[in-house]
């Protein structure tokens, strides 16, 4: 951990948000509504992204993991099950810095003993949001909104592991909404009451739950790290093992130095038997594993990676901030990882001409159906060029005059400004390899290296 570069303002994230359409609050126009949050145009694009490139890692690259939907609305009884009822129904205070809770009456002071932060009043909490099944509103039609999406993957956990035929180890993974009733909430979008997660459960012979602890707590490290995450924004806190929940083996944070300070981001824990344990318990069906080279059943341990898309999102988006000084103005620039920026290319004509803007659309169609591109003929090129470096767009293709005589388009990259003019022919292969991770200034044939562009 070091505290030596400064971190983003988080004013300037939130006003860049709004103003090129990430993230909005909810219902603006009456007044908003805390802890809501809506994705604009940009916003919507990226989150798809951050969701993809976690989807891709975990479960499409990999022959141990599947998918699972479940739904938002579960049966009463899973919630009673995982301790989620009971563990939330007790009058508490929240620190309003760290947000732990803490029973009032185990307090000595009337001060968080964590971090010695402001605590709210005192009140009777239980996080989930209450609903009803049917038209009455009535005891026995109580329902929750899922405050996590992992108690789907224990519940299916026979259904899945019979339709798949797959061996231990493998996991379930999950997307998708989560509510939870905070007390507090802030920080932009990194605590909010309505949010997506993205979770799995590793289900693992016991026994061998600790190997694979360590795995998943370095594997979902260097997630973030092929992200382009600085390392340096990025640490690892172990739970101390007097504060990990009765059932946990293990427990550690993923942190992140957000602009308020050194924060959680992802949570890995070893549950052991735990949940499916629970749930076979209250629900008397038997949940287990039957290992066929040993011959025997078990109840497999569970190692759980659990992270909000949100959260995620806004370290990615904080992380990638930053402002150079250009000429007279300054450049903002969102260097994001092309996997997680919203728009990957820009194809913007020198000029709205009839006959240089039919080419330029012509370029635009070529390559659209590859990835997600915009088309921008307004305003001078500098400023084009300064919109899409603001939004984190990593390539920006130029059509100019000459591109009529010579059938070749100037592609601007985002980062080091360097430009390439390559043969339109080739210009969807290139800019698919440039996507990839190719070294910008290896031209195909045909093509370039714009002398003079980029930084010094
Ligand atoms: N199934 C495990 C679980 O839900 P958690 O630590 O309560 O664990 C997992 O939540 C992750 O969800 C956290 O690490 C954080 O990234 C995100 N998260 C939790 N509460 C959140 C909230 N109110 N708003 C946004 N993200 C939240």
């Amino acid at each position: 951990m070091t505290e030596e570069t400064p971190t983003v303002d988080m004013d300037k994230i939130v006003s860049l948000s709004q103003r090129r359409g990430f993230v909005f609050p909810s219902s603006e126009i009456y007044g908003g509504l805390s802890g809501f949050w809506d994705y604009g145009p940009l916003g919507v694009e990226m989150k798809r992204n951050v969701k993809d490139a976690w989807w891709r890692r975990n479960v499409r690259e990999r022959d141990d993991m599947v998918g699972l939907d479940s739904s938002i609305i579960m049966h009463p009884k899973v919630w009673e099950a995982s301790g989620h009822v009971a563990s939330f129904s007790d009058p508490l205070v929240e620190c309003k810095v760290c947000h732990l809770r803490w029973k009032a009456d185990d307090l000595k002071e009337n001060r968080c003993p964590s971090c010695g932060g402001e605590l709210t009043e005192e009140r009777m909490f239980n996080t989930m949001f209450k609903s009803f099944v049917g038209p009455v509103e009535e005891a026995a039609s109580v329902v929750y909104l899922r405050p996590e999406t992992a108690q789907g993957m224990f519940v299916d956990f026979e259904a899945v592991s019979s339709s798949i035929r797959k061996k231990l180890p493998f996991g379930i993974a999950q997307q998708g909404k989560a509510f939870r009733n905070e007390i507090t909430t802030g920080n932009f979008i990194f605590r909010s009451r309505e949010f997506e997660i993205m979770e799995f459960e590793f289900f693992v012979k016991p026994g061998t739950d600790d190997k694979w602890f360590e795995y998943w707590v370095e594997e979902r490290f260097s997630f973030y790290t092929r992200l382009g995450v600085k390392k340096e924004h990025l640490d690892l806190h172990p739970h101390p093992k007097e504060k990990l929940a009765h059932y946990a083996r293990a427990c550690t944070d993923i942190i992140y130095r957000f602009p308020h300070g050194w924060s959680e981001l992802e949570g890995i824990a070893n549950r052991q038997a735990y949940d499916l344990s629970q749930h076979a318990k209250a629900s008397g069906k038997t949940i287990e594993y039957f290992d066929d080279e040993t011959k025997e059943h078990y109840v497999p341990y569970v190692i759980e990676p659990s992270v909000g898309v949100d959260r995620c999102f806004l370290a990615l988006l904080c992380d990638a901030y930053r402002e150079e000084p250009d000429k007279d103005e300054t450049r903002v620039v969102l260097g994001l990882h092309p996997d997680i920026a919203p728009v990957k290319v820009a194809i913007l004509p020198l000029s709205k001409k009839p006959n240089l803007a039919a080419l330029a659309r012509d370029v635009y169609a070529g390559v659209r159906p590859a990835f997600m591109t915009t088309y921008d003929e307004t305003q001078s090129i500098g400023r084009r060029y300064r919109r899409q470096d603001e939004i984190g767009t990593p390539y920006c293709v130029t059509v100019d005059f000459q591109s009529l005589e010579d059938n070749r388009v100037t592609i601007r990259e985002r980062d080091r400004m360097n430009q390439i003019r390559v043969p339109t022919a080739t210009l969807k292969h290139t800019l698919l390899a440039k996507l990839g991770g190719e070294d910008f200034l290896k031209v195909p044939e045909g093509g370039e290296v714009v002398a003079g562009a980029g930084k010094p």
